[in-house]
């Protein structure tokens, strides 16, 4: 793999995401492995990311000049680049010029490896309080800006390179090209990592890992899981029992996805547990909302949980059950300070809080990859565009989104009025820009309104469009009010019920994305 080098800044993942996206598969990895651990990894190339640090502070991390000896190809960013300079024989400097934000690169050398064929002038995206003056020794000098004379450096014979800015961020026009051209034409790699190399390599590395036994993967509707499942049925076919808990709080169509489209599609072999009843008789009176995710939490592994036992004891003894699919993804890998992402079965001891006699080794096919490319993985394996487009859905479901009792009417309402708006954000052409939309019902509330010659006393519901890259944080879409004129009148139309729609124009925080 090319190895991200992770200095401390929150870049790594993306520069990992972007030299992906260049069709070559990447890692990321703590700057404090050692030289010989990381050429013991046998990366094709290094990406030094941004950090914090200035490089003659007490403490920054160094840059181990080994390692750029060691033929390897290497890619320096920001602060990269200055721990390259430094490494080597060049001059790191506080010369009170600080960048941040989008400013314009020179190109001197457009010519070179990183620059071919580009503008001579580039908006790129800074953020430093020290420079680069002085190049080390054998190195080209191809760009500069205002604030920092030496932007960008190349060595086509040693193969390392190195640029000020941050050319994974979007706001750098010409950053990819950057990236790419370092990893296709400096690096000579052949770009040719794609969902089909996945599909492939997981399949066999499931095979080989699973062998005779059977597997269970537990199904929720969202893309995670059903991706996950997708491979390993591709793997080991009917070796995967996957058990769909239908808890009755998804949203209108979301089950016939499940148990339709996505077996026809896939040719899994599905257990559904109708568990409607069981759920709401659990949520009648509650309208606390800690309480009702709790209930529907143990609900949750209740039902799994004898589902699995069925599933665990119809199987045969030669070939029992000892695998349980997750659908852990790369970022969570990197957060949680787990080794490679390369590896995709790792053994585990108490699942979820499984009980002793459930115990399984978890087989994780996506622990490699980023969200999107789970999509691309999907989308390879058939899974139905509804799945794998789908915006990211809250695990208690439509029990969250009603502000009140969740009760068999209630969430009819719910599941009509959010099928509307669905369906027009999509006719919008919204999805791309809007992360989810939240549809609220305000069971406890009630106003009053007009309709035909008639007095109504109907519920509210609330829109909550956001737009967010993590979920961590968020701001609501501005969503044309041609759009919200059409849902609005159509739900009111529509759901009877409802009588006003209202739209949550909080960004996160200080709201949450959910409204309980
Ligand atoms: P909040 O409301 O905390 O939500 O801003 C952040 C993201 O997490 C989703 N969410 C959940 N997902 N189980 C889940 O699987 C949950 O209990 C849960 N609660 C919130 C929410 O939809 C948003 O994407």
């Amino acid at each position: 793999p090319v190895l991200v080098v992770d200095f401390g800044a929150q870049y790594a993942q993306l520069i990992a995401r972007r030299v992906r996206e260049a069709n070559v598969y990447s890692e990321v990895v703590p700057h404090d492995l050692s030289t010989e651990e990381i050429l013991a990894k046998e990366p094709a190339a290094l990406v030094l990311s941004g950090g914090p640090s200035s490089v003659y502070e007490d403490g920054a991390p160094r840059l181990d000049p080994a390692l750029l000896e060691a033929g390897v190809p290497v890619l320096g960013l920001c602060y990269g680049f200055q721990a390259m300079a430094s490494a080597l024989d060049g001059t790191v400097e506080k010369t009170g010029l600080r960048e941040y934000g989008s400013t314009r690169a020179q190109i001197s050398d457009r010519d070179s490896t990183l620059f071919n064929g580009q503008p001579e002038e580039q908006s790129v995206w800074m953020s430093h309080g020290d420079s680069v003056t002085e190049a080390p020794s054998g190195m080209r000098v191809s760009a500069s800006t205002s604030g920092a004379p030496v932007a960008a450096f190349e060595d086509d014979e040693r193969r390392l390179y190195g640029v000020q800015w941050h050319p994974e961020v979007m706001h750098s026009t010409f950053g990819q090209r950057v990236i790419e051209n370092f990893l296709l034409r400096g690096a000579e790699l052949p770009g040719d990592w794609t969902a089909g190399n996945v599909v492939e390599d997981q399949v066999a590395a499931i095979r080989e890992a699973v062998g005779e036994d059977q597997v269970l993967c537990g199904l929720s509707g969202g893309v995670d899981s059903s991706v996950a499942a997708a491979l390993v049925q591709r793997a080991v076919g009917d070796q995967l029992t996957c058990v769909f808990v239908d808890h009755g709080l998804l949203r209108e169509g979301e089950a016939e996805q499940v148990e339709e489209d996505f077996v026809a599609a896939t040719g899994v072999r599905l257990v559904v547990v109708d568990a409607k009843e069981q759920f709401l008789g659990a949520l009648a009176g509650v309208s606390d909302p800690e309480e009702k995710r709790k209930i529907i939490g143990r609900e949750f592994i209740r039902t799994f949980e004898q589902a699995a036992r069925d599933v665990v004891q119809d199987a045969d003894d030669e070939h029992p059950v000892k695998y349980l699919v997750q659908g852990t993804l790369y970022p969570d890998v990197v957060e949680s300070g787990g080794g490679t992402g390369a590896a995709n079965i790792k053994s585990h001891h108490n699942v979820g809080g499984l009980p002793e006699d459930l115990q399984f080794t978890l087989v994780e096919p996506l622990r490699a990859l980023f969200k999107d490319e789970v999509r691309m993985v999907g989308r390879e394996l058939g899974v139905p565009d509804a799945i794998v487009d789908r915006q990211p859905f809250p695990g208690p479901g439509l029990g969250i989104r009603i502000i009140g009792e969740v009760t068999e009417h209630n969430l009819d309402i719910l599941r009509r009025a959010d099928a509307i708006a669905r369906h027009e954000l999509t006719e919008a052409g919204l999805d791309g820009e809007i992360w989810q939309c939240p549809v609220v019902l305000l069971a406890d509330v009630r106003s009053v309104g007009v309709q035909g010659d008639g007095r109504t006393y109907g519920h509210p519901v609330v829109l909550r469009p956001v737009s967010s890259e993590d979920a961590m944080t968020a701001d609501w879409t501005r969503v044309p009010y041609d759009v919200l004129a059409e849902i609005s009148t159509r739900i009111t139309n529509e759901v009877e019920e409802v009588n006003r729609v209202v739209l949550d124009v909080t960004s996160k925080p200080p709201g949450t994305i959910e409204w309980e």
